[in-house]
């Protein structure tokens, strides 16, 4: 090991993860590109679990950054006015909600993804005035005691150390043997009093579970949903902090599904650069907030504020930017199918938010392996860790797609037959 790398094991906490994988100091980014202290280029289907959907260091957001600081302009005012915050406020209203019919106020939360789902769990059991709210299997939200109940892996739930309360667990989309509906399950029990189900603040969902294995739901069963929820005066809070931001193919990942979320929470990829950045949108009926009830010293990033207006004006203008990342993700598709048909495994996902299940832990871990000594940075997700989940910036040009698809098609040919010689 690199003596550089030295410090990390001496002084750096156990908690670090995906160091562990990818063990080089990474130097610079550019593009879909990481690079190492030794100039080697290593080609990043993580991209920051889908911060990075417009790439490492996008020039624009750079120049608009590096203006902005060299003119003095604020980078910490609490949650003051500021020009930027004006800005931005501005052209989110412009490109996106205006364009969809969407009316909602933007709530400016601490940074990151879980904090805009403590602010939107909180916000929903003030309006309803209940406690529980239904979560589902393999959904992932954050690791902060309000999130992480709302979190179903058994891992980050151990870590919390006490009980985590005020909330029911429900089957996604999928998750039960075909022909048995979920949501049927959960229209019976809220409509019978003596279930044992308290009528929830709210159902927390994700359109395709990120961490929990890229499992879809379909339009039809988010629809139903909704329905559930109107029905028994429940917040629909959808976490769009992974699938968000163009990850599906379109803005927001509910876009086509004709649902109308009461609140949906953003981070990752919300600023552009990187840059912490996190957001809840609630419809203005449910803004009862009083001044600071849910604060924090870092609501509201200006320098987030500056590259996030770049992303909007650069690639929210229109449809093509989305035509393109659905274009992407359809040959992305193919490809996965491809190399997962020569090896019996089955592809899940959607837009560019794809990923191979090799219904094994330990061979996803061996596939990632070999295609980070090949020169690809790839990570896995699901309950045992067994999809190799493609997170490629949406930005990626397509010969670097299929550089990296080609690399990941030789790491699980070499898995395959290192496993078959054993
Ligand atoms: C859907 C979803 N919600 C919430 C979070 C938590 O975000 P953060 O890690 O920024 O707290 C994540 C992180 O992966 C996520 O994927």
């Amino acid at each position: 090991m690199s003596s550089a790398l030295d410090a990390f094991t001496r002084r750096e906490s156990q908690i670090r993860s995906y160091c562990r994988s990818f063990p080089v100091l990474f130097e610079r980014a550019s593009g879909a590109e990481l690079i190492a202290e030794d100039g080697r280029r290593y080609i990043d289907f993580l991209a920051g679990c889908s911060t990075l959907n417009y790439g490492h260091n996008d020039p624009d957001m750079k120049l608009a950054l590096v203006d902005y600081i060299l003119r003095d302009g604020v980078t910490h005012g609490l949650d003051m006015y500021t020009e930027a915050k004006a800005d931005f406020i501005e052209a989110f209203e412009t490109h996106i909600l205006k364009p969809r019919d969407m009316d909602y106020r933007l709530q400016f939360c601490g940074p990151t993804g879980a904090n805009a789902v403590e602010a939107a769990l909180k916000l929903a059991r003030k309006v309803t005035g209940r406690q529980q709210v239904v979560a589902f299997t393999n959904g992932f939200h954050g690791v902060t005691l309000g999130a992480l109940a709302a979190t179903g892996n058994s891992y980050h739930r151990g870590g919390a150390g006490r009980p985590l309360e005020g909330v029911t667990r429900m089957p996604y989309d999928g998750y039960l043997e075909q022909g048995t509906k979920g949501l049927d399950l959960m229209a019976r029990m809220l409509d019978d009093p003596s279930s044992g189900m308290e009528p929830p603040a709210a159902f927390i969902v994700e359109t395709v579970q990120g961490e929990g294995g890229l499992n879809v739901a379909s339009a039809e069963w988010m629809r139903g949903l909704e329905k559930l929820a109107r029905k028994h005066g429940a917040f629909l809070i959808v976490d769009d902090i992974q699938a968000g931001c163009g990850r599906t193919g379109s803005f927001f990942s509910f876009e086509e599904m004709g649902i109308s979320p009461d609140v949906i929470t953003m981070a990752k990829s919300l600023s552009g650069l990187g840059l912490p950045f996190a957001m809840v949108l609630l419809k203005p009926e449910h803004d009862v907030w009083g001044p600071a009830e849910h604060n924090g010293t870092f609501r509201g990033n200006n320098h987030a504020f500056v590259t996030a207006k770049v992303t909007l004006e650069k690639f929210w203008t229109d449809d093509s930017f989305a035509r393109q990342v659905r274009d992407k993700g359809d040959h992305l598709a193919r490809r996965l199918a491809e190399i997962a048909g020569k090896h019996n495994y089955g592809t899940k996902g959607r837009g560019m938010f794809r990923g191979i299940d090799v219904r094994d832990g330990e061979i996803a871990s061996a596939i990632c392996a070999a295609g980070f000594e090949r020169g690809l940075i790839i990570e896995t997700s699901g309950p045992n860790d067994e999809v190799v989940k493609v997170l490629a910036p949406l930005t990626i040009k397509q010969e670097t797609l299929d550089a990296g698809l080609d690399i990941l098609a030789e790491a699980f040919e070499v898995t395959h037959r290192a496993a078959a010689a054993a």
